[in-house]
């Protein structure tokens, strides 16, 4: 089988052409981050434009090279949300037109989804596994039992990890994109020298929440430069990003001891989505999941950050399965994996 794959979800234009067979024939990815740095975080609408001004080239730039032709495709997936519905219409029409003009199935997918099931285009993790989904919007433990099929453990009160990142960074003065910017900054730190929080660390349940984290952050840095009149911004990256290692792999203990609690059998701990490009945070939950008896699994960089061969792949595993959607589906900017999760806080859901 080979499928296009189209992802227009937040700020990555991107398109991929992926087999059954795992083998990525093209993966091309346009990132905006240069429209949006002036703003420091993304603008939906100059994201919507910009998929519209970059999405055509880059689709036929992802065939050509994987030397295809659209009517030879045997399937075509878009996202259709979770996402900034802008851009999501702009991908779903998209990629509705060509599955109709090349008589191909179409392929609704889940954003989420996507990221769930990216670490089975490059490994043969099987079905159930724990899975850590850590990127811009989102952070959540989830027992991935099958293709359609998540539990979730827990998620965030209120802002995503990577959103923590953003924001800690634009705070700091690292600019935009903030992950990669703080992980580079930690290099020449040393967690310890400021000391924030870990919100949420020994909790009876798999909630996170980093809100309180930004804003520790923030009085730190003012706290610091009233007194010394400067700081050192590495020792705040530095701390930054140890307060979130500590807290992901506390969380994640409560889910295996959730697991366990349940007597579930569930022996591999897979992370994924953009926060997942972490070299720091990757360390730390490998060996987590060694000491708990795990095997540990995360996509390469480049597959965990925003891409179309995650979609592409998405539309593999459901096409495989017979899961094809027809022509009139909606985009969608919220689409939790688990429709029975109840909210983690109030009458609130965040999924
Ligand atoms: O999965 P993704 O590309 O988009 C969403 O689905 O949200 O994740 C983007 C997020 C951004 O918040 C970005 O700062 C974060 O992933 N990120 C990182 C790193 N690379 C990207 N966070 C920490 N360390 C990184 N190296
Ligand atoms: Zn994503």
């Amino acid at each position: 089988m080979i499928i296009l794959g189209i992802e227009t979800s937040c700020d990555e234009t991107a398109a991929a052409v992926v087999t059954s067979e795992r083998v990525i024939l093209a993966n091309i990815v346009y990132s905006q981050v240069r429209d949006h740095s002036p703003y420091g975080g993304v603008v939906p609408e100059v994201a919507a434009r910009s998929h519209v001004e970059h999405l055509d080239g880059l689709i036929s730039e992802a065939i050509n090279q994987a030397g295809v032709k659209f009517s030879t495709l045997d399937g075509v997936a878009a996202t259709a949300g979770p996402g900034l519905l802008g851009g999501v219409m702009v991908g779903l029409v998209t990629g509705k037109t060509i599955a109709a003009v090349s008589n191909a199935p179409f392929l609704a997918i889940n954003h989420l989804e996507g990221h769930a099931l990216s670490i089975r285009l490059v490994d043969s993790v099987e079905f159930p596994y724990l899975l850590l989904l850590v990127s811009g919007g989102h952070c959540q433990l989830l027992l991935v039992n099958a293709v359609g099929k998540y539990r979730r453990l827990g998620t965030t009160v209120d802002d995503a990890v990577g959103e923590a990142f953003d924001k800690a960074a634009k705070l700091l003065g690292l600019g935009y994109p903030g992950g990669p910017a703080i992980e580079r900054a930690a290099l020449s730190g040393t967690a310890g020298n400021v000391v924030l929080p870990r919100p949420m660390m020994g909790r009876p349940n798999c909630h996170f929440s980093f809100s309180g984290l930004k804003t520790a952050l923030w009085q730190a840095v003012s706290d610091a430069s009233q007194q010394r009149g400067e700081c050192d911004i590495s020792d705040f990256a530095a701390e930054f990003q140890e307060a979130v290692g500590d807290v992901l792999v506390d969380r994640s203990a409560h889910a295996v001891e959730l697991i366990k609690n349940e007597q579930q059998k569930v022996h591999q701990f897979v992370v994924a989505g953009g926060v997942a490009a972490n070299t720091y945070l990757r360390r730390r939950l490998h060996t987590f999941a060694d000491g708990v008896g795990l095997t540990f699994h995360a996509p390469p960089s480049r597959l965990c950050t925003d891409n179309g061969a995650m979609i592409a792949w998405a539309g593999v595993e459901r096409l495989s399965r017979g899961l094809v959607d027809s022509l009139d589906v909606s985009p969608r900017a919220r689409w939790p994996l688990d429709p029975n999760a109840s909210a983690a806080i109030g009458s609130g859901g965040k999924g």
